[in-house]
């Protein structure tokens, strides 16, 4: 028999005179994509690239109508797959889903059996949708800096773009690791939020938006950039001798202006992460982690949860840049 519900709620995205109008709809069984795993979801995330998504403020959905929300955890509902039965608690993100296949604003999603991996044992699914494609990604962001060697006593690491989801869940996991974190924030009055996350100091954006010098005073060991552009190049400019910095966003901009001075004179090196391709046993490796190091209190702290009917405005928000940590999405209220 199928798992199919008769009620469907989704927000599905179409396109009208290149426009993009993001509406709540009941989709039918016949609605859904092809898969071998049926989810009903209890939670997705509002990340920056939903926000650009539902807005319509960056190219990220290929084909409309859309459901967007590129990361979802729930239980199976139904599985003609030999790794997942009904009943299990399962989390999604990345593989271009809430791009170019289906995601998670919807109460039920068909997906392909190889894009899940089984909710870690430590976390609830909305604990799983708190940390979210964004707690995954700062996950990935600390594993590639201490994997390149760097170490607490090194000295200590900025993050830019600190109170978005990406930043404010670094800073947490850089000082639950024994880093001292200086954080990079536009919001006048994220100072205490950003201190009660583990933040020792916390410095304006401004002066990160200042003339950059191909080399400035050294200051950094490592450094999370979720935000790219002449700020970007300002941190290169600023990092210690064998500093490291891992490249992770472009809320700012895409583009990097900069010189090959902290690379060949300080022997900086520039990490990138990516959260979308990444293979299942390091996103395995990555959950447990999180499932470890972020205290629930971090968690509460930092999360927000809306419904379906919400999202937009929320979603005008982020692109604004006027978010303070992680948006839950709860497609059932
Ligand atoms: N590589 C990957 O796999 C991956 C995965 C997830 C996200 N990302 C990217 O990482 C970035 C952050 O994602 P998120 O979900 O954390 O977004 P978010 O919640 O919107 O946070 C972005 C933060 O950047 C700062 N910011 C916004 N506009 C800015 C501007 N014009 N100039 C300088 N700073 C600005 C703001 O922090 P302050 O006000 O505190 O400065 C904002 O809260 C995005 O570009 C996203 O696409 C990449």
């Amino acid at each position: 028999m199928s798992q199919v519900n008769s009620t469907n709620k989704a927000l599905v995205l179409e396109q009208e005179d290149k426009k993009t109008i993001a509406e709540v709809r009941q989709l039918a069984a016949s609605d859904l994509p092809e898969g071998d795993v049926l989810v009903n979801i209890d939670y997705s995330s509002l990340n920056y690239k939903d926000a650009l998504a539902v807005t319509g403020a960056g190219k990220i959905v290929h084909q409309f109508p859309m459901v967007p929300g590129i990361d979802l955890a729930g239980t199976v509902a139904e599985s003609a797959s030999p790794d997942y039965k009904v009943g299990d608690a399962v989390v999604l993100t990345g593989w271009s889903v809430g791009e170019r296949f289906w995601g998670g604003y919807a109460q039920q999603m068909r997906v392909q059996s190889k894009w899940l991996v089984p909710l870690d044992k430590g976390l609830s699914s909305k604990q799983a949708m708190t940390i979210g494609t964004a707690g995954l990604t700062s996950m990935l962001c600390v594993m590639r800096l201490q994997e390149s060697g760097l170490k607490p006593k090194q000295g200590p690491v900025l993050v830019t773009g600190a109170t978005g989801g990406v930043g404010s869940l670094v800073v947490a996991l850089l000082a639950k690791n024994g880093f001292e974190v200086v954080a990079v924030s536009g919001k006048a009055d994220s100072v205490d939020y950003l201190k009660q996350l583990g933040a020792s100091e916390v410095l304006p954006r401004s002066e990160f938006e200042e003339k950059v010098r191909p080399l400035d005073k050294s200051r950094w060991a490592g450094a999370v950039d979720t935000v790219g552009g002449d700020i970007l190049a300002k941190v290169l400019s600023q990092m210690n001798y064998d500093g490291r910095v891992a490249t992770v966003g472009l809320a700012a901009s895409f583009s990097l202006n900069t010189t090959v001075m902290p690379f060949i004179l300080r022997g900086v090196d520039l990490l990138g992460v990516d959260s979308v391709m990444i293979p299942y046993e390091r996103r395995v490796q990555a959950w447990a982690r999180l499932a470890r190091e972020l205290p629930q209190e971090i968690m509460d702290q930092v999360s927000e949860e809306v419904g379906l009917e919400a999202l937009p405005a929320y979603a005008q928000n982020m692109v604004e840049g006027k978010i303070k940590g992680r948006v839950l999405v709860n497609p059932n209220i």
